[in-house]
């Protein structure tokens, strides 16, 4: 089903249409059409139109009113300062509007036309290594993403960048060969299930013991190197030793991403081990057209932006001196095979805005070799650093990085204790403590994470997280629990939407507000802002709090009409809350 246009595209058609009448020249001009706190919207277009056609722009405002179609959608038009229109609708077009979406699941959110296919690069934890902060954010966020594009229309297809690859593993691989009991590390009998925990645990242990090893022993060393050469060249008992990591890994990471409430499937894991069949010839391809230069011995590429402080270019290096490839030769055949094989006309990075000069790099090399062009485009949805408390890189008090994990559990925890407070009231079962708790707890550690500007770096600060008032998951779970409870307390009354009625001035805000929805969802995921979506929503709660403080739904009853119509908002509202927390991977719990 296609989606209901919004009241407020309907204004802008008319506005448009008055404006091309008033000024034939300006042809499809935008109206520059906004919400506005004076009026419901107003338009702001008409100035610079006017400096263009040098008219006076308070006079061509003024022959635009004149041209602009009344009826119905538009109560009120006036001219305001130098030439903008304030811009009233009436009550009925709004109830009009939002009735026309009662059966539509799409809430307003129109399919984009020009929709492409995205690659979204995102959730990209490393092998044998514990996952932390940095990598929640790449998943939260580009979960949220995946979520908006699809939505709107886009073909969407995911890539676990995994670093899966590497000298590390020589020294992991030699060591567990040379001690082949490490492979044994369940006892007999112990069920071989394994917890992603136990996973995690074993391969720290051989990290730890391997790397100790490595910086003690200068054979081992030695042999550990060799080991490299032999997993590169793809030696079988090597390959298989590698296999054994990334699959213990995996096992690791499916159990965060599930507490993370998330879904990440095994085909869409392609690390960067995937792309060793293309290394050589991404090589050749670069060298051969010059745009990738031998230099002592590396095969470089140069910028002439690029300069380290000693003044001397930084090059991009594609290949090392010892024939060995590296991140770089990774994600430029990762470029040629997502734009050549899985067709892809954006590509999307969701990755810690310390790697940007890397990927300007590797964009840049790209295009200068071809692979990416006007009909590719390439972002990188950099995101800023995670700080503690003290406004420092977040780390532990012994300045070890935190383990995701651990957090996650301690959000859950604060969360279930907010939870449970409430519980008597609400009549919550234990269970559904539990639920509710992981529901509010995982909910707040995303909605933290995207309700600031990926770009900028935010505080983990649990307290704030899981607080009761402003701008946080629990508050938007808790006016969605708010319409369901309020829907079930309406006995014998339904919503109704009643556009006959003359609204109250909550009613008509919250109203217009859910108009929105559309447009900034569209908005949001076209430039990769699921912190816009988030605000949204925030808002959506905000003004349904003042709605229902000001027009009583059920208690003190009113009027059947004016009760079935503010169950109507209240109906939208919710469904407009939980679709905008689904798209960014939070749940709504129905009682809280
Ligand atoms: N595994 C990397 C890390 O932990 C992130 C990978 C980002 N994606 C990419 N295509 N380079 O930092």
């Amino acid at each position: 089903m296609a989606s209901v246009p919004s009241l407020a595209s309907a204004v802008e058609q008319r506005v448009s249409a008055a404006l091309s009448s008033a000024l034939p020249e300006a042809g499809a001009a935008d109206p520059l059409l906004r919400r506005s706190d004076r009026a419901d919207f107003q338009a702001n277009g008409i100035l610079a139109l006017a400096k263009k056609a040098k008219a006076n722009p308070r006079e061509l405002a003024g022959t635009v009113v004149d041209a602009l179609d009344k009826g119905g959608v538009i109560a009120d038009v006036e001219v305001s300062g130098p030439g903008f229109l304030n811009i009233t609708v009436s009550d009925r077009a709004i109830v009009e509007t939002l009735a026309a979406r009662a059966g539509d699941d799409r809430l307003g959110v129109p399919v984009n036309e020009h929709a492409g296919t995205t690659v979204i690069d995102y959730a990209q934890p490393n092998v044998a290594k514990e996952m932390h902060v940095g990598h929640l954010r790449s998943a939260v966020i580009g979960a949220a993403m995946v979520e908006m594009l699809e939505f709107t229309g886009e073909t969407v297809v995911r890539r676990h960048h995994i670093g899966d690859w590497g000298t590390q593993f020589g020294m992991l691989i030699q060591y567990l060969l040379e001690h082949p009991h490490e492979l044994d590390h369940k006892a007999a009998g112990e069920s071989s299930e394994q917890s992603g925990e136990e996973a995690m645990s074993n391969l720290n242990r051989l990290y730890k013991a391997s790397r100790a090893l490595f910086d003690a022993d200068e054979e081992f060393k030695t042999r550990a190197r060799a080991r490299v050469v032999d997993l590169q060249a793809g030696d079988e008992q090597t390959l298989a030793l590698w296999q054994r990591f990334v699959d213990e890994s995996k096992i690791y990471f499916y159990s965060v991403f599930d507490k993370l409430d998330m879904d990440i499937q095994d085909p869409d894991i392609v690390g960067e081990s995937g792309y060793n069949d293309m290394l050589v010839e991404t090589c050749r391809l670069l060298e051969e057209s010059g745009v990738a230069v031998r230099s002592n011995g590396a095969l470089c590429v140069f910028f002439d932006e690029y300069k380290g402080p000693d003044g001397q270019p930084t090059p991009l290096i594609v290949q090392k001196s010892d024939g060995g490839f590296g991140y770089a030769a990774t994600d430029l055949s990762a470029i040629r095979d997502r734009v050549g094989n899985l067709k892809a006309s954006s590509l999307v990075y969701v990755v810690d805005a310390r790697q940007s000069l890397h990927f300007k790099m590797v964009f840049e090399t790209a295009r200068r070799a071809g692979w990416l062009n006007e009909d590719v485009h390439a972002h990188q949805l950099a995101f800023g650093t995670v700080l503690g408390a003290d406004g420092k890189p977040f780390k532990t008090r012994e300045g070890e990085t935190v383990r995701l994990v651990d957090l996650l559990d301690e959000a859950v925890d604060r969360a279930t204790a907010v939870v449970r407070e409430k519980a008597e009231k609400v009549g919550l079962s234990e269970q559904e403590i539990v639920e509710n708790g992981r529901f509010v707890g995982i909910g707040a550690v995303k909605y933290a994470d995207l309700s600031t500007s990926a770009a900028r770096d935010y505080k983990f600060d649990l307290d704030q997280m899981v607080s009761l008032n402003g701008d946080t998951s629990v508050y938007l779970q808790y006016a969605y629990a708010r319409t369901q409870s309020i829907l079930r307390k309406a006995e014998g009354r339904s919503p109704v939407a009643h556009p006959e009625l003359e609204l109250a001035a909550a009613e008509r805000t919250l109203g217009l507000h859910l108009d929105g929805f559309g447009a900034l969802v569209s908005e949001a995921a076209a430039e990769y802002a699921p912190h816009k979506l988030a605000a949204y929503l925030y808002q959506l709660a905000s003004l349904f709090t003042s709605f229902y403080e000001h027009c009583p739904v059920i208690k003190p009853e009113p009027e059947l009409a004016v009760g079935e119509n503010r169950l109507f908002l209240t109906d939208l509202t919710g469904r407009t809350l939980a679709k905008g927390m689904s798209l960014l991977g939070i749940r709504t719990p129905e009682r809280l």
